[in-house]
């Protein structure tokens, strides 16, 4: 009896010794280099990020078969934490990067355990969050650290579209590791503390003879603003994992699922009336798309998707009588909120999250048109264009558009109109639907009558209150029954909810194929 005893504490202190060795990692030393970096550590951040005690840990005692060097000490746990949770009640896996083993680097149990959460995570439908802080594929492990990638590239293009696949970029992330974090859905990066680039600085430095900084490079600030690779960019750890969480109150766990219903206590019959006096008598003048954006959502509350990154749009996320839905807005207060290549990208890809995870869409448009100029031709604005003509046409969730002012040319087709069958389509009066602004069209049908005049300026000014009259409105487009409904301004979201309760039981399917073909 005795024995039976010893020989069970025996077994229960082995199983405490060598968790406490997976625990510990890279040891204590390291975890304090962490801290001084201004990070936390893998365990720390998973703590931020799951409701409290909910994480069920995984593969805590899987190690690595070590490299082909034998050299590297075997660690348990393999440099990366991975598991389950809960955040405000709903499962997410998660897997850590553990910088103090191995630099975070990706070998081959390490890749595994990171390919048996998004295993599980597509079987359950539940999202998958991965928190980077590597130095890529372990040097080691050569041909099978490559290998690992792969798997998890794989599992990254079969889980797009039916989990939620979200990356924070907590630390180094460069080489081919990027283009996993790339693949997901939604990229956060900490400033200052993180940085993305396929080659670093120094081969730069050999094959361009530049210098260049990691942070000028592909820090957060490059990849928010300029590449828009990042579409969240938080000052900290802390920060970030706060923001994950609240990214995810508006996601559906999977795409079987709906968005989660949140009353935030906003009656759906509340009214503004400042709306009616939001867009300015002089269609020149500028004004803030926010203020709209902010009035219509429950609690005024938007989470805005690539904020820093074209911003002549606006993306982004809120609620409407509870239900998540995906805002795609012209900000006339940025370029004249006209079309570039970068904002049909973001928006383009926007919408297509919203299609595949079943938010519905709703377009607030006001746009002058594609942004003219050979930067933007040769760019390739009619292949970029095209994306988000394609994302709007090919989704299938209740899309709802409302032209607020400008709505010309191929700009107001692409913008989720009624032509490429959005469902519901609502325009204030200040809304002009045209195929393009009054001064382009009145020179380009009245050119010969107002250059052939005595005083040009004035035929002109004739010649484009004519054309005001007749097109800049939305009367003509509602005789012909393209709008169906001008409404007033300050009851835009009583509307918007109503209409999306209409829509609600909305079931569309496409033709019969493998994949359409989205000019990417
Ligand atoms: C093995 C690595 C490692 C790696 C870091 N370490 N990167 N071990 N493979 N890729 C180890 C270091 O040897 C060190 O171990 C510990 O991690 C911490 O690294 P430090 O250099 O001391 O830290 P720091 O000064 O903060 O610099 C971090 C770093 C640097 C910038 C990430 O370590 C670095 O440049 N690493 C190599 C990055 C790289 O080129 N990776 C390959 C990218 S290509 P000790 O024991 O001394 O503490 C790639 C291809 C993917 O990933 C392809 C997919 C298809």
């Amino acid at each position: 009896m005795e024995t039976m005893e010893t020989q069970e504490n025996a077994t229960l202190q082995t199983l405490e010794r060598l968790r406490a060795e997976s625990i510990d990692a890279g040891g204590q030393a390291r975890k304090e280099d962490q801290h001084r970096k201004g990070k936390l550590t893998a365990r720390e951040r998973i703590n931020l990020l799951l409701d409290e005690h909910t994480f069920e840990e995984f593969d805590v005692l899987k190690a690595g078969r070590g490299g082909s060097l034998g050299q590297e000490k075997n660690y348990l746990g393999d440099g990366v934490i991975t598991g389950h949770g809960s955040i405000d009640g709903r499962e997410v896996f998660v897997f850590s990067q553990d910088f103090t083993v191995l630099g975070g680097s990706l070998g081959e149990a390490h890749a595994q355990k990171i390919c048996k959460v998004m295993d599980i995570a597509v079987k359950v439908g539940a999202p998958i969050i991965g928190l980077n802080d590597s130095g890529g594929a372990r040097i080691q492990e050569g041909v099978d650290a490559l290998a690992a990638y792969g798997e998890i590239f794989h599992r990254n293009v079969r889980a797009s579209g039916v989990v939620p696949q979200i990356s924070c970029i907590m630390g180094p992330c460069a080489g081919g590791a990027v283009y996993s974090p790339s693949i997901t859905d939604f990229v956060f990066m900490v400033e200052d503390s993180s940085y993305m680039f396929v080659t670093g600085p120094s081969v730069v430095k050999t094959v361009t003879h530049q210098d260049i900084t990691s942070e000028d490079l592909g820090g957060a600030r490059v990849h928010s603003q300029k590449s828009g690779v990042a579409h969240f960019t938080v000052a900290n750890d802390i920060l970030c994992l706060r923001e994950v969480r609240r990214l995810i109150n508006y996601l559906p766990s999977s795409n079987r699922q709906r968005g989660p219903i949140n009353d935030l206590s906003d009656a759906a019959n509340r009214t503004d009336p400042a709306l009616d006096y939001l867009v300015p008598n002089n269609s020149s003048q500028t004004y803030d798309m926010n203020v709209l954006i902010h009035s219509i959502l429950d609690g005024a509350e938007f989470m805005e998707v690539h904020a820093r990154f074209a911003r002549n749009i606006i993306c982004g996320f809120g609620r409407l009588g509870g239900q998540t839905v995906g805002l795609v807005a012209n900000q006339p207060a940025v370029l004249a909120g006209v079309l570039d290549n970068d904002a049909s990208y973001k928006a383009g890809r926007f919408v297509r999250f919203c299609d595949a995870f079943n938010i519905p869409l709703i377009s607030l448009v006001d746009v002058p048109g594609f942004m003219p100029g050979p930067d933007q031709e040769h760019g390739g604005i009619i292949r970029h264009g095209a994306k988000l003509l394609y994302a709007f046409t090919e989704a299938t969730v209740p899309r709802i558009c409302v032209i607020v002012r400008k709505a010309y040319g191929g700009a107001y087709l692409v913008m989720n109109s009624k032509h490429i069958h959005c469902d519901v389509n609502l325009a204030w009066p200040t809304a002009e639907i045209a195929v393009m602004g009054p001064k382009g069209a009145a020179e380009v049908i009245h050119r010969k009558e107002i250059y052939s005049s005595d005083n040009p300026e004035a035929v002109l000014n004739q010649k484009m209150e004519e054309y005001r009259a007749t097109f800049a409105n939305p009367f003509l487009a509602a005789r012909r029954g393209y709008i169906d409904d001008v409404i007033f301004p300050r009851d835009t979201r009583v509307h918007l909810i109503r209409t999306l309760q209409m829509l609600d039981s909305k079931r569309a399917k496409g033709p019969e194929r493998k994949h359409g073909n989205i000019p990417l």
